[in-house]
């Protein structure tokens, strides 16, 4: 069978790779109030994904307005499945999706949308997706999804650029990943949801977001069991027996730690809303560690303290959750900049991920790369500078040492920061920040 030709599209995203719009920031405004934050996009994307796995409709809450959720959507509908968003919530009716053929043009946008290989797979037997292409912060390697799918039996080949699989049946079988990798775990668990038998994965990815993406499913008819752990099984079920579903998405905790960040960034103090706390205690511990006072209530309210506080320079490594997350490593380097004595990140996720290191330099942080650490010595201040997102959390980091560095900061390269953030700087602007976008 050959899957279904269908013109593609041009994506609707509302930001043009061209842009040269910029963030201002006239630094050194404290900040006070409180703050909500939104759904995570690397849940919400995942279960966009796994909609794909019903003939019926997912509905998802709490969805961000991300330009990556637009392409998510673009690339569902040129599947065949009918996307419509409506403020925070997505509607998914999958049930004329009858391609199974993820292209380059879309993929090479979005590397999350790899994640529809296991869906399709489990779907239709037979998937073709785009590898996703370079990424400025590392290799990002797809060895484990692919070994994983060919121990349920499927016949994976990479050809031209893209993954294509395909199996006369799908099979449940156990299987160990060498590294608790994300999108391995998701690819995985997904492609099993609807293979026959069951499913153990050991050294699975413990992240909250995996366990929002197994309720996701089970929502939807699906059996998986033990997510959040490190062993996750999966009981097959037949396609035929998914049904609709309506599922909240988890808080973002990266946006939770950028706004935890930002107010070290300038002293004052916020709630932060819409938290889980549960998800952080890695992040709130070093935050604690350097100086903050942080409350947290309920645990879906946050404060954090910073008044007049002279913070002390710390030690970082990333790990797989529940170790300290790579995505949050950036957000601290402006805030260790002007900490006192020595701070060390060391990176074990990802090759390349201190761009915004050389960034921060232009600001006046005193930050050398040796190997996979950056040694960030503290200096007094920072000081406002024209500097550009490599990244998205690149991004956001710049922005957290424009609102503490003195005088003005210019940050351009906003495609990455709106793959990622809902009006960050309409949300800071409301807690005090002078921030504004030309
Ligand atoms: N890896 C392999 N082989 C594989 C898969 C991964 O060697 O088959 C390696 C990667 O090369 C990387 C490491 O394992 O060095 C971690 O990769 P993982 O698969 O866990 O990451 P991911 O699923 O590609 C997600 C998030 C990232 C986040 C990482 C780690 C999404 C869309 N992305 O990526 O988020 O950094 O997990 O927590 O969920 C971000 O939001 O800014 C971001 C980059």
């Amino acid at each position: 069978m050959q899957p279904k030709t269908t013109r593609i599209d041009p994506p609707t995203v509302p930001n043009d790779p061209q842009d040269d719009s910029r963030i201002i920031i006239q630094g050194g405004r404290q900040l006070h109030g409180s703050v909500r934050v939104g759904g995570a996009k690397n849940a919400v994307l995942k279960m966009m994904a796994a909609a794909l796995l019903s003939k019926h409709t997912t509905v998802l809450r709490n969805v961000p307005n991300l330009t990556d959720v637009h392409m998510m959507a673009t690339i569902l509908r040129q599947l065949g499945a009918k996307v419509d968003i409506n403020r925070n919530e997505v509607s998914i009716d999958a049930s004329g999706v009858n391609s199974w053929e993820a292209p380059y043009e879309l993929v090479s946008h979005l590397r999350a949308s790899f994640v529809v290989l296991g869906p399709l797979l489990s779907r239709f037997r037979e998937a073709k997706v785009s590898l996703p292409g370079g990424c400025a912060i590392g290799e990002r390697k797809i060895d484990l999804h692919e070994r994983g799918l060919k121990i349920l039996g499927a016949d994976v080949r990479i050809d031209h650029g893209y993954v294509t699989a395909s199996a006369k049946k799908l099979v449940g079988a156990r299987m160990y990943l060498d590294r608790p990798s994300n999108g391995a775990t998701e690819n995985i668990m997904l492609a099993a949801v609807c293979a026959e038998g069951t499913t153990i994965i050991e050294n699975a990815a413990q992240d909250p977001e995996i366990v929002n993406l197994a309720d996701c499913v089970n929502a939807m008819g699906g059996n998986i069991q033990g997510a959040g752990t490190y062993q996750i099984t999966i009981e097959g079920v037949p396609f035929e027996e998914m049904h609709d579903a309506v599922v909240d998405t988890m808080p973002d905790r990266v946006e939770v730690g950028t706004f935890m960040l930002a107010c070290m960034a300038t002293g004052g103090e916020i709630l932060i809303e819409g938290a889980n706390a549960h998800h952080l205690y890695s992040v709130i511990s070093k935050v604690q560690e350097m100086g903050a006072e942080v409350a947290i209530y309920a645990p879906d309210v946050i404060r954090i303290k910073c008044e007049n506080t002279k913070f002390k320079g710390t030690d970082i490594t990333t790990l797989p959750y529940p170790g300290f997350p790579t995505d949050l490593q950036a957000l601290f380097m402006p805030v260790m900049a002007v900490s006192e004595g020595t701070s060390i990140v060391e990176e074990t996720i990802y090759e390349n991920r201190f761009m915004h290191a050389a960034e921060l330099r232009r600001m006046g942080a005193d930050v050398v790369i040796k190997g996979n650490a950056a040694v960030i010595k503290g200096v007094e201040k920072l000081m406002g500078a024209e500097v550009k997102a490599s990244d998205l959390r690149a991004g956001a980091a710049l922005i957290v040492a424009g609102l503490g560095a003195e005088g003005i900061t210019e940050v351009t390269g906003l495609r990455h920061l709106d793959r990622g953030y809902d009006r960050l700087e309409e949300k800071l602007r409301s807690l005090g920040a002078e921030i504004w976008r030309r």
